[in-house]
């Protein structure tokens, strides 16, 4: 699949099966993640990569309880935003069983003089997106989510992640299990200013 198509097709995949990722796959995810640009080159990133089912399933248990809460959520009133709330319901119920599980996380270093978190999560969210897009053109399905605000101190406790390090993105990795297809984006003409707001 061409970037063109990965990028138009990259959906936040909330639904997975549990097939194993192949080890060259994984791989390959990461090394397009690490491609990404990042301010002066600093590259302070840091990706933590889980595949052990106990740490998987310690992740699951953090999430869980979302699943619960959007089941007394309102309805939200349009097809869409239902099918996000199934989704997100489901992504937190079944998070410890999808294959893979990165979080992508950053060291606050730039500049130097004055490390600025802006800067930081640029590089994370770059990252991020070139390893969901990768992901896509490979047959996986990922998704771009900030799940460990949902227990970020347990998440550190489970992973060892030093309290210096941010984390950035939590990012599912496996075979979808929903449908894929384009992603409902506003018209370019609506939001390109050419020489001119
Ligand atoms: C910074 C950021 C945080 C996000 N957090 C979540 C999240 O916590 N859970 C989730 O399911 N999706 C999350 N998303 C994904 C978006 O909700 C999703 O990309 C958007 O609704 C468009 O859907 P689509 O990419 O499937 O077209 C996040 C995206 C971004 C850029």
């Amino acid at each position: 699949m061409d970037v063109f198509e990965a990028m138009n097709t990259a959906r936040a995949m909330r639904f997975y099966k549990t097939d194993p990722v192949p080890q060259e796959l994984l791989d390959k995810v990461l090394w397009a993640a690490t491609r990404a640009s990042s301010p002066n080159n600093t590259q302070a990133w840091h990706f933590v990569v889980v595949r052990d089912p106990e740490q998987r399933r310690r992740l699951g248990e953090v999430v869980a309880p979302l699943a619960e809460r959007v089941k007394g959520f309102p309805d939200p009133g349009n097809q869409v935003d239902r099918r996000t709330l199934k989704g997100a319901a489901n992504l937190s119920a079944t998070l410890g069983q999808i294959p893979v599980i990165v979080l992508v996380c950053g060291r606050n270093v730039y500049p130097a003089h004055q490390p600025q978190e802006t800067m930081m999560y640029s590089a994370m969210y770059a990252a991020s997106q070139n390893l969901v897009v990768a992901a896509r053109a490979l047959g996986l399905g990922a998704a771009f989510t900030t799940l460990h605000h949902l227990g970020e101190r347990q998440m550190r406790d489970i992973l060892g992640i030093p309290d210096e390090v941010y984390i950035g993105t939590v990012i599912p990795l496996g075979y979808p299990d929903g449908p894929t297809g384009p992603v409902s984006r506003r018209p370019v003409e609506e939001v390109v200013h050419y020489d001119h707001w």
